[in-house]
């Protein structure tokens, strides 16, 4: 059976795709990974993935996730499976995504409204007594703000479990959508392999979550 890892959260816009896309890149090194891409209105996972004519950059495939439900052998022989959800689940439906995967990762910006979109991912889980979920903070500002870092210790005040990787803000993470590309292949951006950094040990993270 594969390992499933799902990313979820009730906040639209706080870094979910970004997240399915680099953690499936990285778990892809590692074992055969498929990407599934549960929001097939906006199908913004296929569209990165599919993106550049020509990008041979991917470590891992990806179809929509209805494929799934109707080819269970498309997961045959995968490691890793990385489902990126559309976000606005309910309640019931969060709770069960905890209970059908071995990792749920919640990611939030370091913002007010992403913050209360936080708190109401986490209110079911936690009703649930679901323990296998994980904060991750995203397009975290640089220094001087301390935003990421204020975030980061609330929530481990709090008890909730949180990476200690945060991935920092930068516009190569828009500009690798756009071209279809791995945010680490933006050619002229020199902060693309950072983000790629972040990503890579949030992904080293990860790993020793599930294994
Ligand atoms: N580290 C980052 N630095 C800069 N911008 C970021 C970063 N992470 C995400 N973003 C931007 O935030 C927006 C939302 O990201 P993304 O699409 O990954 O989130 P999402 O949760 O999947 O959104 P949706 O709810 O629409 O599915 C995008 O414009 C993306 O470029
Ligand atoms: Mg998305």
């Amino acid at each position: 059976m594969p390992t499933i890892v799902t990313i979820a959260a009730k906040k639209g816009g706080v870094g979910k795709t970004t997240t399915a896309l680099h953690l499936a890149q990285y778990l892809g090194n590692r074992g055969p990974t498929l990407l599934l891409d549960a929001d097939e209105e906006l199908r913004s996972a296929m569209d990165w993935f599919e993106g550049h004519d020509g990008y041979r950059g991917w470590t891992f495939s990806a179809a929509p996730y209805h494929e799934l439900t109707q080819n269970e052998q498309l997961a045959d022989g995968m490691t890793y499976l990385v489902l990126d959800t559309r976000g606005g689940e309910d309640r019931e439906a969060l709770v069960q995504l905890a209970q059908q995967s071995r990792l749920l990762i919640i990611p939030c910006k370091p913002e007010g409204v992403s913050s209360k979109g936080l708190i109401r991912t986490l209110e079911p889980l936690i009703e649930h007594g679901v323990q296998n979920y994980r904060v991750l903070i995203t397009d975290v500002p640089s220094a001087p703000s301390m935003d990421g870092l204020n975030l980061k210790y609330a929530l481990k005040e709090q008890g909730i479990p949180v990476f200690e990787t945060m991935i920092r803000r930068a516009a190569a993470v828009g500009k690798a959508a756009d071209e279809g590309v791995a945010i680490r292949d933006v050619k002229g951006d020199r902060y693309a392999k950072l983000i790629g950094m972040d990503y890579d040990l949030f992904g080293q993270e990860v790993l020793s979550h599930v294994q």
